[in-house]
């Protein structure tokens, strides 16, 4: 994706494995700011703390984290328990820590750094071409709407999986990309995302960036909408989804999935096969993370002279809970658009797709 007309990608290394340039996505939509990560240690802190956010994304900080480790001489299991205990929804980061294991393990300690560095570089190679290909088939669910009838297509989204979420184009937003750069006519209706607003400051921000039509508005506004006509269609993106298609996305999926389905408005999740736990019958058992009260309690924005301020928002003795994602089933979900093609939400549509998955 371009910023400021420059193609970039949420993650590249540095040449001479000096480090991994990020951008911070804790400064956004404020400041557009990039931060180098110099080891592990940064490695960890930027993906616990939100610096880079989204499964894909997840999963690729995660698997340079590993080439940095790697770097600095440290052990590989240590390492990858390190990165592990970071966030525990995405399953993306359990996924690339695995792939890294696998190809460094059975490598001497001398040999292990040059792979880990080609072994992170070839993951996010892939994340943009699965993420290509995602795009490529939902905007023919876009495109087929829009020859359903005159005027723009309305996409209703929530959370940020666009291409800050991945290492570029995104999930649930690449079939939007698509069908813009397609010259289709198209709307996107972005969720504010509360409590951290990944909806209002990035979505919003990147379709910015691309010229996209869109309208942000309250997370409590999308049944409204949908009861009057106004969504033709919902995106989303999912940090895990199980082997039945039932699908952990941000706290609030299952809201606009239900309100969806009252109003008979398709809800698709957008999704690369690595995030897919095909260990998981279905989504009971999906851990889900608990953040910070402070995340709910408080707000971050820009005051008049351009400063970041927290503002509280609640009585200081009131207690808040933050459950950050949660679980839609799949009976819920019109479809699932995946890089090999959109299938039922079901064990038997995975199947279809990823053959061989079949025991
Ligand atoms: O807590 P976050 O910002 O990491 O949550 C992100 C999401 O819920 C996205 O929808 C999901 O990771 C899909 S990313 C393409």
């Amino acid at each position: 994706m371009k910023v400021d007309g420059l193609s970039t990608r949420t993650i590249a290394p540095l040449p001479g494995r000096d480090g991994v340039v990020i951008i911070d996505q804790t400064r956004l939509p404020f400041r557009y700011e990039l931060r180098t990560l110099r080891g592990l240690a940064d490695a960890a802190e930027a993906i616990a703390v939100m610096r880079v956010r989204g499964a894909p994304l997840i999963g690729a900080t995660a698997a340079y984290g590993v080439a940095l480790a790697m770097t600095e001489g440290a052990d590989l299991d240590a390492a990858c328990a390190t990165l592990a205990a970071t966030r525990p929804t995405a399953v993306n980061l359990a996924w690339a820590l695995a792939r890294m294991r696998a190809r460094l393990a059975p490598l001497p300690a001398e040999a292990r750094g040059a792979a880990a560095w080609a072994e992170a570089a070839a993951i996010c190679d892939e994340d943009v071409e699965l993420n290509r290909a995602i795009g490529r088939h939902g905007a023919g669910l876009i495109g087929a709407l829009a020859e359903a009838r005159p005027g723009p297509v309305n996409v209703l989204t929530h959370c940020n999986a666009g291409w800050l979420a991945t290492v570029d184009w995104g999930t649930a937003l690449a079939p939007v990309y698509a069908a813009f750069d397609a010259g289709l006519p198209v709307h996107v209706w972005v969720d504010e995302t509360r409590p951290r607003n990944q909806g209002a400051s990035l979505t919003a921000w990147e379709l910015v960036q691309h010229g996209v039509p869109h309208t942000v508005i309250a997370d409590n506004a999308g049944g409204h909408l949908m009861q009057h006509g106004k969504v033709d269609l919902c995106i989303v993106g999912s940090d895990r989804t199980a082997a039945n298609g039932d699908v952990a996305n941000k706290i609030g999926t299952y809201l606009k999935a239900l309100a969806a389905h009252d109003n008979g408005v398709p809800f698709y999740v957008a999704l690369p096969g690595p995030t897919i736990d095909w260990d998981l019958a279905d989504g009971r058992a999906i851990p889900i993370e608990e953040r910070r009260a402070d995340e709910v309690t408080r707000i971050t924005g820009e005051n008049a002279a351009g400063e970041l301020v927290s503002v509280r928002l609640t009585p200081a003795a009131s207690p808040a809970a933050n459950p950050a994602f949660d679980v839609t089933p799949a009976r819920l979900v019109s479809g699932l658009v995946t890089e090999r093609g959109v299938c039922p939400a079901s064990r038997a549509g995975l199947l279809d797709l990823y053959p061989e998955r079949r025991r």
